[in-house]
């Protein structure tokens, strides 16, 4: 059962304003952004709006510009391109077509303090309040949380299909679900690998926070990158995987090189037996056995991480090949795959697989934090309207 409203349950809204929040928080190289997914997939909260008639007022963070305006952080290179992808003229600040983009929410001070003050001057130009932007969901902000105080509040299409399929891969999977982490840090994942050991099958790791795992076990790992101060932490995951009944899979060979660079001479060598003067930079082949074979047994896929050095060639062999091993599987109705974090975003897109996983999460911060199973405020805040 949902507990918040959707945009099917909003009243007439004719000539009614609506002030919708999304992220635009897009990537931007050389002054262009450099992929488009985040705007192309509001386009079914903008058609359903527009079609029922109603006024849009934009707003949205860009950067952290912590309460300072900034030329470089303004929102004012956004709107022709808005205006082409979702096939409506988009304004700028000032009514001059039915849809209006504001300037960055981040430019108020009270935005990062959730400030009451600042949401009612916001509520106080519009009729209703939608939130479409999962992605910054894990942010009390005055325009995600304090807002919903002020006005009849509704989760957008975006925000609703986020919840919707991170729901099904996360609590009530088709099983069995295997996990797939990768990424440099367990520091950063702490949260999110003791909560997945709690709700997956299988827990495969992969990246350099495998090494560590591998050093927890006793295992020379040369220079590979490698959290040292962490292996209590990892051997207590790996106990308390035990405890629930969760499989962790590390690494059993890996891809070593003795410089971290492009096409550095490598050699493909067992985890326990990694040369001191070495570091593990990717996957290695029986690694990748196993995997596929696991991935072959698994109902559902969470996929999170590269699973070695994917930027720096060839080194992105193991991710390349088993995103796109995922993606034929999901082709073939075997598995069902749901990926997200900024990192993994990257590297689907680098497999050429972005759009052949059956779900990928628009979000980076806020999607690990759903998976550590944190409450996330935005989301949180729209609930409780609907309850009350
Ligand atoms: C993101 O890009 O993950 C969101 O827009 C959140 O951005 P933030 O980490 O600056 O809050």
């Amino acid at each position: 059962m949902k507990h918040y409203k959707t945009l099917e349950a909003l009243p007439d809204i004719k000539g009614k304003t609506v002030l919708l929040r999304v992220d635009l928080n897009v990537p931007v190289q050389h002054k262009k952004v450099s992929d488009l997914t985040r705007i192309k997939r509001l386009k079914p909260t903008i058609n359903s709006l527009i079609a029922k008639g109603a006024n849009i007022l934009i707003l949205s963070h860009f950067g952290r510009p912590k309460g300072h305006e900034s030329q470089e952080l303004s929102l004012s290179f956004l709107p022709p391109l808005l205006s082409e992808v979702w096939g409506h003229d988009v304004g700028f600040k000032e009514k001059t077509s039915q849809i209006t983009l504001l300037e960055n929410t981040r430019f108020h001070a009270g935005e990062e303090k959730n400030d009451p003050e600042l949401a009612k001057q916001w509520a106080s130009m519009a009729d209703i309040y939608v939130n479409d932007a999962f992605s910054v969901s894990h942010r009390a902000h005055a325009s995600t949380e304090a807002i919903t105080h002020f006005l009849p509040s509704y989760a957008g299409h975006l925000m609703d299909q986020e919840i919707q399929m991170l729901t099904a891969a996360l609590e009530k999977p088709q099983k069995p679900v295997t996990a797939l982490v990768g990424g440099s840090k367990i520091s950063t994942k702490i949260g999110l690998l003791g909560n997945l050991i709690k709700k997956v099958d299988v827990l495969i790791l992969g990246g350099a926070m495998a090494n560590t795992f591998i050093a927890a076990e006793g295992y020379d790992v040369g220079k590979s990158l490698c959290e040292h101060d962490m292996l209590e932490t990892a051997r207590n995951i790996m106990k308390q995987a035990k405890e629930n009944n969760c499989t962790i899979i590390l690494p059993k060979d890996c891809v070593v090189a003795e410089r971290f660079e492009p096409h550095a001479e490598h050699t493909i060598v067992s985890i326990s037996e990694i040369p001191a003067h070495t570091m593990a930079l990717d996957l290695g082949p029986q690694s990748m056995e196993q995997i596929k074979s696991i991935i072959d047994q698994s109902k559902t896929l969470l996929w999170n991480g590269p699973l070695g050095a994917f930027e720096t060639l060839p080194f992105d062999h193991a991710t390349v090949e088993l995103a796109q091993y995922v993606a034929q599987k999901t082709k073939d109705k075997e598995i069902i795959s749901i990926a997200g974090g900024g990192d993994t975003v990257s590297a689907l897109a680098h497999s050429g697989v972005k759009n052949k996983f059956t779900y990928v999460s628009s979000a980076g911060g806020a999607f690990l934090e759903w998976i550590e199973g944190k409450d996330l405020p935005g989301i949180k805040a729209l609930s409780l309207q609907q309850s009350t």
